[in-house]
Parts: C-alpha cells; sequence; structure tokens
C-alpha cells in the first residue's frame, strides 16, 4: 500500500500532517507521538522576531469546535532555528515551518533565513490569521497580495512554498489561482472562520481579543467544499484541513481533492490520534482495494449527484 504524496519536490510518507498551532513546536510531542511516523508536521507561526500574542483568555470551547484569539505568540525563527530545529531533525520530523509577516519584506527575510538552516522541508506562507491586525490577513484577502507575498518568498527560496488560505472570502479559489500564479507548490486551507462568542450575564466577549478564529467539526463541511473548489481550479497539490477528527473525515478531504491533510483542533481532544488516523486510512484503503492513495485524490463521483438528481 503506497500512503506518500508528492508536494513540489517534497515527499511525504504518508498524508497526516499536525496544522500550525495546535502541534507546538512539535517536540512537546516528541514524547507522545512518534515524529517521524508522520507525513509532516506545521510548527506554529513564526515571525521574525519574538511575540507575546493576545492576553488571556484566548480560547473558548464553542458546540463541535473552539474558538481562538492566540494572536501569533511565539519564539521568533533564530530562537526556533537553534533550539527546536535540531531535536526536530534528530526526531526524523518532516518539518514545515508556518510563517508570518506584517510586511512582505518580513516573510521573504524569514523564507530566506529558513532556506539556509537545516532540516527544514518546506515553508507554509501564514497569510490567513484572523487573529492579528498588521499584515497576514490583509495579504490573504487581497489577490494582488496573495501574489506579491508567495512570489517574492518564491524568489529567495527553492523550497516548496504552501501558501495558507483563508475561508473568510467569498471566491477562495480565485486565492488559490493566485498563489499558484505566484510560484506555489501547493496550498493548505483552510485557516480558521472568523467568528464570535458573548457571555449574554456579562455582556462581554468570551475571548479578550472580541473576536477570533473557529476552528474544528463545526467548520468541516465548509471546509471540504472550499478543497473541492480550489481542487478545480488549480493543477498544484491541495492540504486540506477543517475538522478533521477521525480517518472518514480525512478521506472526505482526499476525495475532495486535498493530497494531504491536516489535524488540529481534534489533536487537543485526542493527542494520540495519528495511529488511528493512519490504520483508519489503511483499513479503507484495503477494504476498497485502492493501491495508491494519490489514486483517491479528487475521485469524487458528481455524476451519480446529477443522475440522481435528474431521477427524481
Ligand atoms: C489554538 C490554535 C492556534 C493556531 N495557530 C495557527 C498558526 O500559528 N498558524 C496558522 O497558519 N494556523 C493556525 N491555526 C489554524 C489551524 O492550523 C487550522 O488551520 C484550523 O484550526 C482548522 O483546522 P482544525 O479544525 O483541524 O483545527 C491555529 C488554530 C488553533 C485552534
Amino acid at each position: 500500500m503506497d500512503l506518500s504524496v508528492q508536494i513540489g519536490s517534497l515527499t511525504l510518507k504518508n498524508p497526516l500532517i499536525a496544522a500550525s498551532g495546535c502541534f507546538g513546536y512539535g517536540v512537546e510531542y516528541a514524547d507522545t507521538v512518534d515524529l517521524s511516523s508522520l507525513g509532516g508536521i506545521v510548527v506554529k507561526g513564526l515571525f521574525l522576531a519574538e511575540r507575546e500574542g493576545h492576553p488571556p483568555p484566548r480560547i473558548v470551547e464553542t458546540p463541535s469546535g473552539m474558538l481562538n484569539a492566540i494572536g501569533l505568540q511565539g519564539i521568533g525563527v533564530h530562537r526556533f532555528i537553534d533550539e527546536k530545529l535540531p531535536e526536530l531533525r534528530a526526531r526524523g520530523a518532516t518539518v514545515i515551518v508556518n510563517i508570518c509577516g506584517t510586511t512582505i519584506d518580513e516573510y521573504a527575510e524569514i523564507g530566506r533565513i529558513l532556506s539556509d538552516a537545516d532540516g527544514v522541508a518546506a515553508l507554509e506562507l501564514n497569510i490567513s490569521c484572523p487573529n492579528i491586525k498588521e499584515g497576514g490577513i490583509t495579504f490573504g484577502c487581497s489577490l494582488t497580495g496573495t501574489f506579491d507575498v508567495v512570489n517574492a518568498v518564491r524568489r529567495v527560496t527553492r523550497l516548496p512554498i504552501i501558501p495558507k488560505l483563508t475561508p473568510n472570502v467569498t471566491d477562495v479559489a480565485s486565492f488559490a489561482r493566485a498563489s499558484e500564479e505566484g510560484g506555489a507548490d501547493a496550498v493548505s486551507l483552510v485557516n480558521t472562520f472568523l467568528a464570535m462568542v458573548i457571555d449574554v450575564e456579562t455582556r462581554r466577549p468570551k475571548i479578550s481579543n472580541v473576536v477570533g478564529g473557529l476552528s474544528g467539526p463545526a467548520i468541516r463541511p465548509i471546509a471540504v467544499r472550499m478543497v473541492y473548489e480550489c481542487h478545480k481550479a488549480v493543477n498544484i497539490p491541495i492540504l486540506g484541513m477543517g475538522g478533521i477528527a477521525d480517518a472518514r473525515d480525512a478521506l472526505e478531504f482526499v476525495i475532495a481533492g486535498a493530497s494531504a491533510v491536516q489535524v488540529g483542533t481534534a489533536n487537543f481532544v485526542d493527542p494520540l490520534i495519528w495511529p488511528k488516523l493512519l490504520s483508519g486510512l489503511c483499513d479503507y484503503m484495503n477494504r476498497h482495494q485502492i493501491a495508491r492513495i494519490r489514486d483517491l485524490v479528487g475521485s469524487l463521483d458528481t455524476q451519480k449527484a446529477v443522475a440522481e438528481k435528474s431521477s427524481t
């Protein structure tokens, strides 16, 4: 059975990737999860400098999901390279670094620095965090901004680059196209949905930033639809995510068009989810006699739906 997937020049041993912000810098989980058994790990978003993020409360549980506004707290790219990357390398992890910037130059500078670091497999460009005001999502909500960030990083690195798209737009496929035109090797989607929770007794927002990003199973059907739309629009691979909590959920994304999937919120519920996801995928492939996972990508049969609709 062949579970490997190709993301630009990068081969992942399987399609299961830990999503940014939900798996720390990977090293925190090293005693619980065999990091080398994952297709990849996307580390917490990094700016050039360290950042404190927003004050608490920063997360709140919602029906079938959670709202967060961490505000991209992080140790900065230099400390990451010095303090985290050596252990990730030693543990055999495939490391994808999620990079953030307030300016296009900052994205390019971080991209350049990480290209020179030993042990970085790919760069995920975070142009979609809904929880910070400066940079980031401003680029991700503009087609030219998306193109410009991707293109600027493309010029400084040979590493695969994977812009991460926001779902907070009307036509996500056009952002996938702008990414492809800018030179991206793949796109990741979706980041969180801008949302809000209010405590009616105090009439205060439940998180300090007032609004935050919604994740978890509540968003999954919307994310699957967006992956489906992007798959029809571009030729580069898609890393799909949003509410994946078991192998069946992961397969929905693959059938909709994702070459690989990322798992975020579910990891907080069950950090031991990874071997269960992997065996669930293998079981499905066995039952359906599918030798290579890549043959499932985008295999959605819409003809049946059309035929059923026209016969009723
Ligand atoms: C607490 C938390 C922190 C996150 N931090 C980041 C981040 O630093 N960079 C990023 O691109 N996405 C970040 N995300 C978004 C996730 O990577 C993922 O896109 C989103 O949560 C949807 O997937 P899920 O429903 O499986 O969690 C974060 C999500 C959560 C819940």
